[in-house]
């Protein structure tokens, strides 16, 4: 795939995807009902909109709903590319990504409804239980290139990936949140809620292309700040750390990532090479494609954890079930195998008495013949004895 066909279907966008914080927005949604969607609890609010877990009820399945602090605009053009391109996210269907279902505008806010992932972000995961091992964050990563490698081939760039966007479920699928969302949580040209150029929201993540405003961002600025996403969870903190968020951006645009191994050392050289790689400045200087990087991730896997991306952390639930069903059939296979060889040794033993007590009887035949040999050593026959040679069976 070549990088112009990588490009965004929003690079007609002006403004990096940054929002006021979600202070105006309406808390008092709890327990409401929003057209189909009956409103259970928030699940949390980032500095774009806020989550909550809400009941579909037509179709009576859980959902996620985001409402996004963008005031509705007056004009329809705007209104209908809205909704025009929250269609060409719910286009999108793929294990690695939350899956869009439906978008709409209520009470002058736009709001998003998603698949419900049950798990933790990726920031609440290393929050909860420090750094992540090497291993574990190379899978996430892996899962994560895949899923963004589709993205991209729809044309679609995510340019909000950060730890707090990648939720891994309670199976361990690694799912990418808000794509094709980072548009409207900054707004366009016309709705921007920028405020004097200065950023609401985390620097921490973002590429020095969308620091700059490029107009034809590719799916290179996601490997960027999916880098920083990776040295976040190796480090436990980000790449870069200053007082402010101008500060964060000026290191993003002219200092290099400090080496992931002088916070853990524990980390491979290989990974922290990876992560430089990842977040060269340049974007021709970065892997070229998700492709490209996963299988660098892959690589690294095999040569320094001696084993591949394990399958069994990218498939879905059903798969895991149908997985157990085959475990279930192989088990009962061999338990058959163990009943087949204990029956057969039953039989064994049964045929061996048979043929000792048989041995026994003729035994005692002969026996008697030979106790009742004349010590002279002339034989003869017992009269009762049958006229047939001993031991021959009948
Ligand atoms: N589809 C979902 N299913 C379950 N939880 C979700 C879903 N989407 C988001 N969340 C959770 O809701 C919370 C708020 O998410 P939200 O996207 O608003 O915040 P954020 O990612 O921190 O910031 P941003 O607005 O910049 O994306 C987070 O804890 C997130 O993990
Ligand atoms: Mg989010």
């Amino acid at each position: 795939m070549s990088q112009n066909s990588q490009t965004s279907r929003f690079d007609d966008d002006r403004t990096p995807a940054f929002a006021m914080p979600p202070s105006d927005l309406p808390d008092i949604l709890v327990n409401s009902v929003v057209g189909d969607y009956e409103i259970v609890r928030e699940l949390g609010r980032g500095g774009m909109g806020v989550v909550y877990q809400a009941r579909q009820i037509s179709l009576d399945r859980w959902v996620a709903l985001k409402v996004l602090p963008v005031e509705m605009a007056a004009d329809q053009e705007y209104v209908d590319r809205f909704l025009r391109e929250a269609r060409a996210a719910a286009q999108m269907n793929h294990p690695n990504i939350i899956q869009v279902y439906d978008a709409g505008i209520f009470d002058r806010h736009y709001f998003f409804v998603m698949e419900f992932v049950v798990g933790r972000n990726l920031a609440q995961i290393v929050q909860d239980q420090g750094p992540m091992d090497e291993k574990t964050a190379l899978q996430v990563m892996w899962q994560v290139s895949l899923g963004l490698a589709y993205a991209h081939g729809m044309g679609v760039v995510h340019r909000d990936i950060k730890p707090d966007n990648i939720i891994i479920s309670e199976d361990g699928v690694a799912k990418i949140g808000d794509l094709g969302l980072a548009k409207w949580e900054g707004g366009g040209s016309d709705h921007s809620l920028t405020v004097d150029g200065s950023v609401m929201g985390t620097p921490n993540y973002i590429s020095p292309e969308q620091i700059r405003a490029y107009h034809d961002l590719d799916g290179r600025t996601d490997i960027y700040s999916l880098g920083a996403t990776l040295f976040y969870v190796l480090a436990g903190r980000p790449p870069f750390v200053a007082p402010s968020a101008m500060e964060i951006m000026a290191m993003h645009l002219a200092e290099k990532v400090p080496p992931v191994r002088s916070f853990n050392p524990r980390i491979s050289s290989a990974t922290e090479k990876l992560i430089q790689y990842m977040m060269e400045h340049k974007r021709e200087e970065r892997p070229s494609d998700m492709l490209e990087l996963g299988d660098m991730i892959g690589a690294i896997l095999d040569d320094v954890h001696a084993e591949g991306a394990g399958m069994r952390d990218v498939i879905p639930r059903e798969l895991h079930l149908a997985d157990k069903k085959g475990a279930v059939a192989v088990e009962e296979h061999l338990e058959r195998g163990v009943w087949g060889v204990f029956a057969a040794l039953v039989g064994l033993l049964l045929v061996l008495c048979l043929v000792v007590v048989w041995l026994a009887l003729h035994r005692g035949g002969r026996k008697t013949a030979i106790e009742e040999t004349p010590s002279d050593g002339q034989s003869f026959t017992h009269p009762a004895a049958p006229a047939r040679p001993p031991f021959v069976a009948k």
